[in-house]
């Protein structure tokens, strides 16, 4: 009785599994879903090594928007320039899903603004992209905070080069910098480069980005399944990983509650709590909560990914020694070796910035954007697309279109400059995304991209290790791509 009880409850499942998986009316062409695993075994027989080339097939396969299910959730995949600007400038799509890991990690609640929706993420974007600017963002004001960290991470690396050379491993080396600027500007302190507590929270966070992992997104299809000991292991990292992320945060607050000042702002939580304090509706969207959840976001979405860029610009350097030299002469020409880059060079540095704009182009560190959702029943390229579709635009199928570029698979930092050597801002380079949800840290984040990068090559020329197989350019998976692991030979330039 019992056996045959639990076979009609599986009967029952699979068939409501089935039927929910039914392709709606006019919805994009896509590969066959099956309970339980949507279209992971299809996705699976693709083969691609990472989620951007499995999208990118999808897209060889099915055209511009492939409709399918991914575990049970219904979803959109959005492949080339056309498709992808008509869903970045449809309203409709501005939203983000509600993840159940993002629900768990905020004790039930979608907090701060990655992940939040409606008049409380539009309320709280503008009010953060506002103050973020007051305090500095992307201002010379704030080039200090990037220089003192340049400096220390400048030193640091010339203390690891002995005798002229040495072999230094090279990822992660800008992490410490970029967050600890991120901090600077959300708790007013930074650490010293050798604080346990900031490796504690870099560690914290490397857990919390590894939520992009196949087992996380199981959890998030069917949350029951982070019961079971082997999938309940990734899922629990990350759970701890946020939980103390987000205690450093609340003690970073605590803290300030105790010393503020109302008619001073030290940083942002101080604007944020004496927001808070003017606040008089009962229905105010400002709260404790709030505060903590966005300086989760924009600590989690700035520190690790702004730093895997310089990472990819570095390793490119040393593939293409030819573009090097070029780098080096136009910064020696231009600022010389003893001043700091400012932003304000950045103009006067125009093939600095085409090799960087190219390095966004080849290996963006978002390849495949943050998932949007429908909040609206909505036409979408002439298909029906129901309230509640998940959607993934692949920005890698933006900058790699044959059509367009060309040799997309070329590194040719020139594509990006007229025949008097001047820069031509592309409208076709995504990497930061577009829209209403276009990535709020652009500014600041291409302060540090340039600025760390420049004086990087003023200090340094990194070849490759005499002996060691040339680095590959393929990136290591995940939430956001890494280049792989990679050694590279460091000269102080004299
Ligand atoms: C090279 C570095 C970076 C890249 C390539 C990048 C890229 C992106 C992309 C592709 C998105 C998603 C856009 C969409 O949903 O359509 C995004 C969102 C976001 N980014 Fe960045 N980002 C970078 C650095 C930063 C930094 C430094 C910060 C903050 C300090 C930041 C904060 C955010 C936030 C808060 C969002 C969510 C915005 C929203 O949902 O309204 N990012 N970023």
């Amino acid at each position: 009785m019992l056996v045959f009880l639990v076979l009609a409850g599986i009967a029952v499942y699979l068939l409501y599994q089935a039927i929910k998986l039914e392709r709606p009316h006019n919805f994009p062409p896509g590969p066959p879903n099956y309970p339980f695993v949507g279209a992971g075994l299809y996705l699976k027989s693709l083969n691609a090594k990472t989620g951007a080339e499995t999208f990118g097939k999808l897209g060889e396969i099915f055209g511009p928007v492939t409709g399918l299910y991914l575990g049970n959730i219904r979803a959109l995949v959005v492949n080339g320039y056309e498709a992808a600007k008509e869903m970045w400038g449809n309203d409709h799509f501005a939203a983000r899903p509600e993840l159940f890991q993002i629900k768990y990690v905020f004790s039930g609640q979608v907090r701060g603004i990655f992940n939040t929706n409606g008049d409380l993420w539009k309320e709280q974007r503008r009010f953060t992209i506002r103050n973020l600017r007051d305090i500095g963002f992307g201002k010379s004001s704030m080039e200090g905070l990037v220089h003192e960290e340049i400096q220390e991470t400048m030193t640091r690396l010339q203390s690891s080069v002995q005798e002229g050379s040495s072999t230094v491993h090279m990822n992660g080396r800008f992490t410490i910098s970029t967050t600890n600027i991120i901090w600077g500007i959300i708790n007013g302190k930074r650490y010293s480069h050798d604080d346990l507590k900031l490796h504690k929270l870099l560690e914290a966070l490397r857990e919390v980005l590894r939520a992009g992992d196949v087992k996380v997104n199981l959890i998030n299809n069917y949350p029951l399944t982070r019961f079971i000991p082997f999938l309940s292991k990734d899922f629990k990292i990350m759970a701890d990983g946020a939980a103390e992320i987000l205690s450093t945060i609340k003690e970073a607050v605590n803290s300030h509650k105790t010393t503020r000042d109302e008619n001073v702002s030290r940083d942002f939580i101080d604007t944020y709590l004496n927001k808070m304090d003017g606040e008089k509706s009962e229905n105010s969207t400002f709260s404790d909560d709030q505060l903590a959840g966005i300086c989760f976001d924009l600590f989690g979405a700035g520190s690790e990914s702004t730093a895997s860029q310089i990472d990819f610009a570095v390793l490119y350097m040393l593939l293409y020694p030819e573009i090097q030299e070029k780098v080096h002469a136009e910064i020696d020409s231009v600022i010389g070796k003893d001043t700091y880059a400012s932003m304000s060079d950045i103009p006067r540095l125009p093939y600095c910035e085409a090799v960087l704009t190219e390095i966004l182009r080849i290996c963006p560190i978002a390849p495949v954007s943050v998932p949007h959702a429908s909040i609206k029943n909505t036409k979408f390229m002439g298909y029906d697309i129901p309230k509640d579709t998940l959607c993934s635009i692949n920005i890698l199928s933006v900058h790699m279109d044959k059509s367009f570029w060309g040799d997309p698979e070329t590194f040719r930092p020139e594509r990006f400059l007229d025949q008097n050597g001047n820069f031509q801002k592309p409208e076709r380079v995504v990497a930061f995304g577009s829209g209403k949800r276009v990535c709020m840290g652009e500014t600041l984040a291409r302060m540090m991209y340039y600025l760390i990068f420049v004086s990087f090559m003023q200090k340094f020329k990194i070849e490759q290790v005499p002996g060691e197989s040339r680095p590959s350019r393929e990136v290591r998976d995940g939430f956001t791509v890494t280049p792989r692991p990679f050694n590279g030979k460091l000269t102080l330039r004299n």
